[in-house]
């Protein structure tokens, strides 16, 4: 049978055109990630060797990932599939497939839904900038208060809620809801084209400000970049004793961080690359797009995120200070910055409030726009779950997200341990695991050779072919090492509350919210296979059930 015998079963949402999808993409991969995550990772996880091990992974996971997941994802929406149980099941005939698929569905709904709620910190704090109603120099103490409570939080004292949080995580959510009930062309595709270019200049003005900054007791912001920058420093991935010597961690922890970072900030093994990507149609391009997708991400990365917190930091609080800011990758944004910020001095000023007010808004205003154009990514699986399996209106799916993630959002506010144990498992763990999961599906059930046409249809490069080789040795087998490896180090500390997914020990408040937050992931899992099941049951995967050795 030919693939063509396979129309999709009604009219799908398309995007606009292939500036909106590269811009939609990117927005989906740039993102607090890229800001907050990947300059605390680096500080803390081998700077110079940390950057080697990140540009490995980059080019032997996260680039053939970014292929594949396009791939999958454009194959799926060929058949009228806009989610992973329906892709998943368009590679093979086992049954199950489409159950492992749901993954790729709940994974980025739990991400979502502490996501938005420090997304929501931002735009709070991008207000409080704007009003003058930050206090910069006792940054501390205004973020605890911003989060009403003294309780222990990601490093930081902080949450169990305060009305300012809350009003600001509704609003958020309510905006989110809004834009996803849009559409593709006319909500997501709009945020963008419009967010993207906003949040590269403000992060080039900051850039270039801090950078130009004179040196303050004998440091500069330039010397601050040496400390990823020292690339001298790879031997530690090999050696760790010097690993441990000179850092702390070991050599293997350092290659862990460095793919964890490439996962999380490429948004791949979470099922919302896959998802934007089916809705292209068979002819278009993925080679290059995904390329760019993923060259628009590391320059947002690498050059901007890496040039903006961690030397400002060091500028003006020096290693110790970049050291204490990065103990928790909030404090940074949230406690450092604005104490940076009231020292750079601005329009003929000496710092101060002018500029905590101006800086203080671009910084707070470009995370929240990092951060919602990806949030509108990793609730977009769970939007079209609802609309293609169960038939839902686009608006009736934007409230059934919204009625989840204002339900579960109240543990992660209320009880401290929730979030840091969904993030570990949804937002670290279980992109290893899903990612290993779609490569041995596409790689190795549905084959290498299929795989590699499927991807290059309609493509308008040719993707060096070395990468096939990569993705079908290289790309697996270092993800199924990795969950060895975590399997033989870290399972069972993990599982069983010895250390937390921040390695401190467990006490009884986090041992209480890891409980909640493995109870909440778990009912939502069971939430979505059920459908799932619903779903087979009414027939809607007949169409892919015995494809897979046709197509
Ligand atoms: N990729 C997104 C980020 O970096 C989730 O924040």
């Amino acid at each position: 049978m030919s693939t063509t015998d396979y129309a999709p079963p009604q009219e799908r949402e398309r995007w606009g055109s292939r500036l909106g999808l590269i811009l939609a993409m990117a927005g989906n991969a740039v993102g607090l990630g890229n800001f907050l995550r990947f300059p605390n990772q680096a500080v803390n996880n081998g700077q110079g060797a940390f950057m080697v091990a990140y540009f490995v992974s980059l080019l032997l996971l996260g680039i053939p990932l970014m292929w594949m997941e396009w791939g999958i994802g454009r194959r799926g929406g060929h058949f009228g599939h806009s989610t992973c149980p329906g892709m998943f099941q368009s590679l093979t005939k086992m049954r199950w497939a489409k159950y492992a698929g749901a993954l790729g569905v709940v994974m980025p709904l739990l991400v979502v839904i502490y996501y938005v709620y420090i997304e929501s910190w931002t735009l709070g704090y991008a207000v409080q900038s704007a009003t003058g109603t930050i206090n910069a120099q006792d940054s501390a103490t205004h973020f605890n208060n911003y989060l009403g409570s003294d309780a222990h939080f990601m490093g930081v004292d902080g949450m169990t809620g305060s009305w300012v949080a809350i009003g600001f995580f509704v609003v958020t959510a309510a905006v989110n809801l809004w834009v996803l009930s849009r559409g593709l062309s006319k909500g997501i595709e709009i945020v963008a084209k419009i967010g993207m270019p906003v949040l590269v200049l403000c992060a080039i003005m900051l850039v270039a400000r801090v950078l130009t900054s004179d040196s303050f007791e004998g440091r500069t912001a330039v010397d601050g970049l040496n400390i990823y920058w020292n690339p001298s420093q790879w031997t530690a991935l090999f050696d760790n004793d010097q690993a441990l010597a000179l850092f702390g961690k070991g050599s293997a922890a350092i290659w862990l961080a460095a793919a964890g970072q490439i996962f999380f900030t490429l948004s791949v093994g979470s099922g919302a690359i896959n998802t934007y990507a089916s809705y292209l149609t068979r002819d278009d391009d993925i080679a290059l797009t995904g390329l760019a997708t993923v060259s628009t991400n590391e320059f947002c990365e690498v050059v901007l995120g890496g040039t903006l917190a961690i030397p400002a930091a060091f500028l003006y609080f020096g290693m110790s200070g970049v050291q204490e800011a990065s103990s928790g990758s909030m404090g940074l944004a949230f406690i450092t910055m604005p104490r940076v910020f009231d020292h750079i001095p601005l329009l003929g000023g000496d710092g101060g409030a002018t500029s905590v007010a101006i800086l203080g808004t671009i910084w707070f205003g470009l995370l929240f726009v990092a951060g919602i154009t990806s949030s509108l990514a990793l609730s977009q699986p769970a939007m079209a779950f609802f609309q293609d399996t169960l038939g839902m209106t686009r608006n009736k799916a934007a409230v059934a997200v919204g009625a989840i993630i204002l339900l579960f959002v109240i543990p992660v506010i209320l009880q401290p341990g929730v979030l840091d144990e969904i993030d570990y498992w949804a937002g670290t763990f279980g992109l290893v695991l899903f990612s290993t999961l779609e490569v041995v599906l596409l790689m190795w059930v549905f084959g290498s050779d299929r795989a590699w046409r499927e991807i290059h249809f309609g493509s308008d490069i040719r993707i060096p072919r070395v990468f096939k080789w990569v993705m079908t040795w290289i790309t697996p087998l270092m993800l199924i090492g990795m969950l060895i490896y975590w399997g033989i180090t870290a399972a069972a500390p993990t599982l069983f509350f010895e250390t937390d997914p921040n390695g401190h020990p467990y006490d009884a408040d986090t041992t209480q919210g890891a409980w909640i937050g493995r109870t909440c992931m778990l009912v939502l899992a069971a939430f979505f296979v059920a459908l799932v099941a619903v779903a087979a049951k009414r027939g809607r995967f007949k169409d892919v059930d015995d494809l897979a050795e046709d197509s």
